[in-house]
């Protein structure tokens, strides 16, 4: 069948998820490409057409899509539209991230016809602690734009009033994951667990006063209103959901993050997983 257009939904605050979703779209070839980004608001409800190939890519939180994109997807609708759902994850682990996407995208009218899972460089990577550092690269966004080329490809050999190839996400080829990493990350956050004080705060990014410039690229840009034009170097924590989108978007680098999770999770993902990809 001819797909009339393309439309990118997307929630990334460190802009992987965007990035990888981007280049499956280039791949279709398809030329009218229409973006709605999340990341910062919900925006209008959405009804999407049968003749538009909708690509959903946001990040894994925790296993999970990250809560506040799925509260963002809310309000798209599909007519029985062809959707291909990418989840991005920082080299540990996607879970159930993507088989919850298929859930919520079928519910909404969607016929999903493709799936992956990509990797992204972690929201807590730095240069201390690096966790898949860099990625999605080059080759990563090469293996993308391939798969949005297939995914075309399979969706031109759909005749005119078909059903498409849908497919069951389920199914999706698993990277390797060495049993000892994960073991020792378990391990890792339990012992993490035991010495986290009961009923303490935790911790969100800061910001060096004595770098700030009051430019207010974290104020624009922060997915939930966490940071106070004014007040740029305080963080509301009852606010913050931990993205990033501050730390790695500030000019004068002038924010971080302290979590114990970054060395122990930059010790034991550091061997680089694989995007895995599925077509209908
Ligand atoms: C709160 C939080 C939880 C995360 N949980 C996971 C996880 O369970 N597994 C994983 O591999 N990466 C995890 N990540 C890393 C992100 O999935 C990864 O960095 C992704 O590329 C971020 O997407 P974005 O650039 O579109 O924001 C987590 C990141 C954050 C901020
Ligand atoms: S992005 Fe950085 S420099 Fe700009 S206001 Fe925020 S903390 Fe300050
Ligand atoms: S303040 Fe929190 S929610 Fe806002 S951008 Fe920074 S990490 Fe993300």
């Amino acid at each position: 069948m001819d797909l009339k257009d393309i439309r990118l939904i997307t929630f990334s605050p460190t802009h992987t998820s965007r990035q990888v979703g981007e280049a499956i779209a280039r791949g279709t070839a398809i030329k009218q490409l229409f973006v709605t980004d999340l990341t910062v608001s919900a925006g209008v409800p959405l009804v999407v057409g049968r003749q538009t190939l909708t690509l959903i890519t946001v990040p894994v939180y925790g296993g999970h899509v990250a809560p506040l994109a799925m509260k963002r997807l809310e309000g798209i609708r599909s007519e029985g539209g062809p959707v291909v759902l990418v989840v991005v994850y920082g080299n540990r682990a996607f879970e159930q991230a993507l088989t919850e996407l298929q859930a919520f995208a079928t519910g909404c009218g969607f016929k999903v016809v493709a799936g992956a899972a990509f990797i992204g460089e972690h929201s807590y990577s730095s240069s201390r602690y690096p966790i898949a550092a860099g990625r999605p690269d080059a080759a990563d966004l090469k293996e993308a734009e391939d798969f949005g080329w297939k995914v075309a490809d399979r969706m031109s050999e759909t005749g005119e009033g078909r059903a498409f190839p849908v497919i069951n996400l389920e199914h999706i080829p698993q990277p390797l994951q060495s049993p000892s990493s994960m073991e020792k990350f378990v391990q890792g956050v339990m012992e993490m667990r035991k010495r986290q004080t009961s009923g303490g705060k935790s911790a969100v990014p800061i910001a060096d006063e004595s770098l700030c410039t009051r430019c207010g690229y974290c104020v624009e840009h922060c997915p939930t209103a966490a940071i106070v034009r004014g007040d740029e170097c305080h963080t509301l924590s009852d606010r913050c959901i931990r993205c990033c989108a501050c730390v790695k978007g500030c000019p004068q680098r002038a924010r971080s993050f302290e979590t114990p999770f970054a060395p122990l999770l930059s010790a034991c993902f550091a061997e680089q997983k694989r995007n895995c990809m599925i077509i209908g």
